[in-house]
């Protein structure tokens, strides 16, 4: 062990579970690409009033949890806690809004930052895939964020996951709730910062963990029955374009996200197998965003799905995912000779789309088939004096054992043709 360990809250990918990771997202991406979203990849720090303004100054992730720091040339920046600020200041910044094709669908992959009390499920840095459909005001938008979702969990082989589904209003008919909600707060026996949290973000009390607070929030007014008609016809088509998908969800009337940006639909994902961490995703419509930070009026939603999460997920649910091994065929030469001809087969068959490893050092015959099969490789080329002399090599099927002897010209093209 070196003198140096993985900052607190944060662990190393390493293979061959890292395989995991990459495939989990590439299951995430691959139905955001197949439904006309674009890559976009934006710098992983921002000014930090981008969050504050967009994620919200009463947010934990704001006044708890960010990594802001000032720079040598006196900018305040911060790690990105989140992706959505950050793909709408990048969109509005290229104008893609204005490119008179609405909505502008995006999706991105990367790490994110939160100085959170670290627990299993719980980083400080973690990797998110995301998607954020800017410029729309459509269910179905909204709809097709949530089945793509639930597509891409399927597709990892996914069962014990749940849609919990919401609407938080919109800017006529939220703040009647609110009101109504102080009001309820105002009259309970909450201790000091809680209160304080019922006059910035009431919302957020609805959300607080501790039993004590949940048993007297019975009787709490309902965000249900404040929506206006509008709202609740928005929602009313959500709702059964998504059961129509057959997309099984659940109604959440006390679902409140941890960032304040949301209007109307809110969603999450969570699994069962995961304790105290269940949300493996979540996401909402966020159509006054824009405006908070300096942009046109543009309704947009998204989601992100948590990379760790869903790992965990896989694991707490027992589904190995079906990796097929990276080396195909593993060349082993025995000899300086043999090295040197063996090596430049290698580079040809790379060339020619056959992945192939080489055993490097001076190894042994049996340490160097010990490789071989740790390498996962189909086949084996073995290459020694002899069969120099003779201007063949050996290949070996790992599988049945079987050996058979090619000529050392035609070794690229067979296996190209029974590999590529
Ligand atoms: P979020 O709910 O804060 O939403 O994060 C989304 C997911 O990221 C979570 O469900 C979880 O799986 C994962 N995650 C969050 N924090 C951590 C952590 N400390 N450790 C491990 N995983 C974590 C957002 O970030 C919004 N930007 C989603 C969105 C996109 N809304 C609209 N568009």
């Amino acid at each position: 062990m070196s003198t140096f360990q993985a900052p607190k809250g944060t662990y190393d990918l390493l293979p061959p579970d890292s395989a995991t990771y990459l495939a989990v997202r590439e299951a995430i991406a691959a139905p955001l690409r197949g439904a006309g979203y674009g890559y976009i990849e934006t710098p992983g720090f921002e000014n930090v009033e981008l969050f504050a303004r967009g994620v919200g100054e009463s947010t934990d992730i704001v006044t708890k949890e960010m990594y802001a720091f000032e720079t040598k040339g006196g900018d305040r920046l911060a790690l990105r806690p989140e992706g959505t600020a950050s793909v709408l200041r990048a969109a509005l910044e290229a104008n893609l809004h204005k490119a008179g094709n609405l909505p502008v669908k995006l999706w991105y992959s990367g790490s994110y930052y939160r100085y959170e009390r670290p627990q299993k499920g719980r980083y400080r840095h973690f990797s998110q895939v995301g998607a954020e459909a800017i410029g729309a005001e459509d269910p179905a938008l909204d709809a097709e964020l949530i089945i793509l979702a639930d597509q891409a969990y399927r597709s990892l082989g996914l069962r014990n996951f749940r849609i919990l589904l919401n609407s938080l209003g919109d800017r006529e008919c939220r703040p009647v709730y609110r009101a109504a909600l102080q009001d309820f707060l105002r009259g309970l026996d909450l201790d000091e910062e809680t209160l304080r949290r019922a006059e910035i973000n009431p919302l957020r009390v609805l959300d607080d963990k501790r039993e004590a607070v949940q048993k007297q929030l019975t009787g709490a007014p309902l965000l249900r029955d404040y929506l206006c008609d509008a709202c609740k016809a928005y929602h009313e088509e959500v709702r059964e374009l998504i059961g129509a998908a057959g997309v099984a969800f659940e109604d959440d009337t006390k679902l409140v996200r941890g960032l304040d940006y949301y209007t109307r639909t809110t969603f999450e994902f969570v699994h069962d197998g995961l304790g105290a961490q269940s949300a493996v995703g979540g996401g909402g419509r966020y159509d006054g965003l824009s405006e908070m930070i300096g942009g046109p009026e543009l309704p947009s939603v998204g989601w992100a799905l948590g990379v760790d999460r869903t790992v965990l997920a896989l694991e707490a649910e027992g589904v190995e995912l079906a990796l097929p091994a990276t080396t195909s065929v593993y060349a082993v030469p025995l000899g300086e000779e043999a090295r040197r001809v063996l090596f430049a087969k290698v580079t040809e068959l790379r060339k020619v789309g056959v992945s192939t490893d080489f055993c490097f050092g001076s190894k042994g015959m049996k340490a160097a088939m010990k490789s071989a099969n740790r390498s996962g490789a189909r086949y084996a080329l073995l290459l020694g004096e002899r069969d120099l002399a003779e201007n063949v090599v050996q290949l070996k099927d790992m599988e049945s054992g079987e050996q058979t002897a090619l000529g050392l010209d035609e070794v690229v093209a067979e296996l190209e043709s029974r590999l590529g």
